[in-house]
């Protein structure tokens, strides 16, 4: 019985050192460990022994079982760590995968490029509440109180008394009582407008307000800016006019067209912002002195000038959130 503990031990110690793969361990434990293998057996023969042998026996079997059991086990995990299965699923010459960074939206980018040109020419950015009053979007600004644009059409009113602002410029006129000449802002934003959902119009866009207040500023000033701004966005060779309008809160008015002549199409003259002198009467309602001071003002579409810039033909697609339109930028 010692001769055949003996025998299995050795015989286990060179089959499981000629071990090179996970097969042919598979076949060393069939061969010792399965319920008919070589260890098994020994504790069937084990019933047939003698009593005052089992203990002797009992104890040999049992070193022998774990010793067997312990030094397969070990053999598993080296081969699976190694060369093994687990190794052979990690591939470090695969690409790596790739995370999807995310980008600025298109207005965003704009405005920022818009800020930053006007930062260059000595303007500072100043904000308002896109919930404003009618006092604020309208009477500061010398609507008379039956000027068309408060009408229902184009003004998405809360009540009797507050409204979703229609333009930039009540931030005009937060910015002048707070503070008080020289003063030199450029005021971005979302503006609402309650008008018929086309490529072309939308009921929320973006504007960005500009005032410039001080004694002597003139509408040469204001010229020599906003042509800066056109090249300085749009490139040097942009084409542009300056055409007389209106507003209640600007004399002289006007507007600034660009040139636009897609590829292959008809050009044409796109407008892109209002402006003019800030109106006396503005002046006078937020008790700056309009016989000391001047000031200019304009407000550009943010919406229009990316059209323009990008070539974009539908107003609708900043506002879809569709993927396939943003990650273009
Ligand atoms: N608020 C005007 C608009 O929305 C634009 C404008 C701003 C015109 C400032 C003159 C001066 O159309």
């Amino acid at each position: 019985m010692d001769k055949k503990i003996t025998e299995i031990r050795e015989n286990f110690e060179k089959d499981i050192s000629a071990v090179s793969s996970l097969k042919e361990l598979e076949e060393v434990r069939i061969k010792y460990l399965s319920r008919k293998g070589l260890v098994p057996s020994l504790f069937e023969e084990f019933k047939t022994l003698p009593k005052e042998e089992k203990p002797k026996y009992g104890k040999l079997f049992n070193e022998l079982k774990n010793s067997v059991q312990n030094e397969f086990n070990a053999k598993k995990t080296t081969l699976e760590s190694s060369s093994g299965t687990a190794a052979r699923k990690l591939d470090i010459s695969l690409p790596g995968r790739r995370k999807k960074l995310g980008s600025k939206h298109i207005l965003t980018q704009t405005t920022e490029e818009i800020k930053n040109i006007f930062k260059g020419l000595g303007f500072s950015v100043f904000e308002g509440p896109e919930i404003e009053s009618d006092h604020y979007n309208f009477e500061m600004l010398n609507f008379p109180p039956d000027h068309p644009a408060r009408d229902m059409q184009d003004t998405f009113f809360i009540n009797e008394k507050f409204l979703m602002r229609t333009h930039t410029s009540p931030v005009q006129i937060r910015l002048m009582e707070k503070v008080k000449p020289p003063l030199r802002a450029i005021m971005p934003g979302r503006v609402f407008r309650n008008e018929a959902i086309s490529a072309k119009s939308y009921c929320l866009f973006h504007q960005v307000e500009g005032l410039y207040v001080d004694t002597d500023v003139t509408f040469a000033e204001l010229k020599g800016t906003l042509i800066q701004f056109a090249k300085n966005f749009f490139g040097k060779n942009v084409k542009y006019r300056f055409r007389p309008s209106f507003f209640p809160f600007t004399e002289p008015s006007a507007e600034v067209d660009i040139w636009w002549e897609p590829k292959g199409k008809e050009g044409r003259w796109l407008e892109i912002l209002g402006c003019g002198m800030v109106d006396p009467n503005v002046l006078n309602n937020v008790n700056i002195d309009s016989e000391k001071y001047t000031g200019y003002a304009f407000g550009m579409g943010i919406e229009r000038m990316t059209m323009l810039k990008y070539g974009i033909n539908d107003i609708r697609v900043f506002f879809d959130n569709d993927n396939r339109f943003l990650e273009q930028f």
